[in-house]
């Protein structure tokens, strides 16, 4: 098979996963698995785990093709800590992640860029799976843009808002506050906040 003909490039993976992972270095666990939620083509899964050599990476999408594109990613790098991509609606009441056993215990989840392109239930979703299947002490990173207190950060910000609004009413950028207290309701804690480039905001939560 020709895995350089599945794979998708999203080109502000290379922009923004430096800063990502400078973050991540400082708030995840010392090893353990680590579950990526919406991996979308698979590109920060593979820069990532070259940079982990103590833990695993567990990628997952709902998209097939996605899908595809991170196995494409995954033969290229060949590393053994980064482990096949799972199929994983934050929707669903029950993750396959939850049925399967795991050369290590997830410690952590990151979700990068999802809770604006998606429907709110999915944010939902995605706190709740994280009450399921983190330890305490367990770690929640999102990443994206964020409103805070209501009012955009940045008029980039808003017209990218407009513009999600526009291709599907049901997505938008959300209030920090919001996904904070989705989260509490869950067992999640804000941990905190740290501004990245581009307006976007790193948000830290810790299962309680
Ligand atoms: C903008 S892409 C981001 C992909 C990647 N994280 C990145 O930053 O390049 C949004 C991703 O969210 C995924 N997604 C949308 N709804 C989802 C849901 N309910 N559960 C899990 N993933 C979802 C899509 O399949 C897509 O891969």
């Amino acid at each position: 098979m020709n895995k350089l003909a599945q794979k998708k490039y999203a080109p502000s993976t290379e922009r923004n996963r430096e800063p990502i992972l400078n973050v991540l270095t400082g708030c995840l666990p010392d090893h353990g698995t680590i579950l990526e939620i919406a991996s979308g083509s698979g590109q920060h899964a593979a820069y990532f785990i070259s940079h982990l050599p103590n833990h695993y990476w567990l990628p997952s999408d709902p998209d097939p093709e996605n899908r595809n594109s991170i196995s494409a990613w995954w033969w290229d790098i060949q590393l053994n800590n980064i482990l096949p991509p799972l199929d994983i609606n934050t929707r669903d009441d029950v993750w396959p992640v939850e049925n399967i056993s795991l050369p290590l215990p997830v410690a952590a989840m990151v979700c990068i860029n999802m809770i604006h392109i998606s429907p709110w239930p999915s944010t939902i979703g995605l706190m709740k799976g994280a009450a399921r299947i983190l330890p305490p002490g367990g770690i929640l990173y999102l990443y994206g843009p964020y409103k805070t207190g209501g009012q955009h950060t940045a008029p980039g910000n808003e017209l990218f808002d407009i513009n999600l609004r526009s291709r599907n009413p049901e997505w938008g950028l959300r209030d920090v506050e919001a996904v904070a207290d989705i989260a509490g309701v869950h067992g999640l804690n804000l941990v905190k906040t740290v501004n990245m480039p581009a307006n976007n905001l790193s948000v830290i939560f810790e299962k309680e």
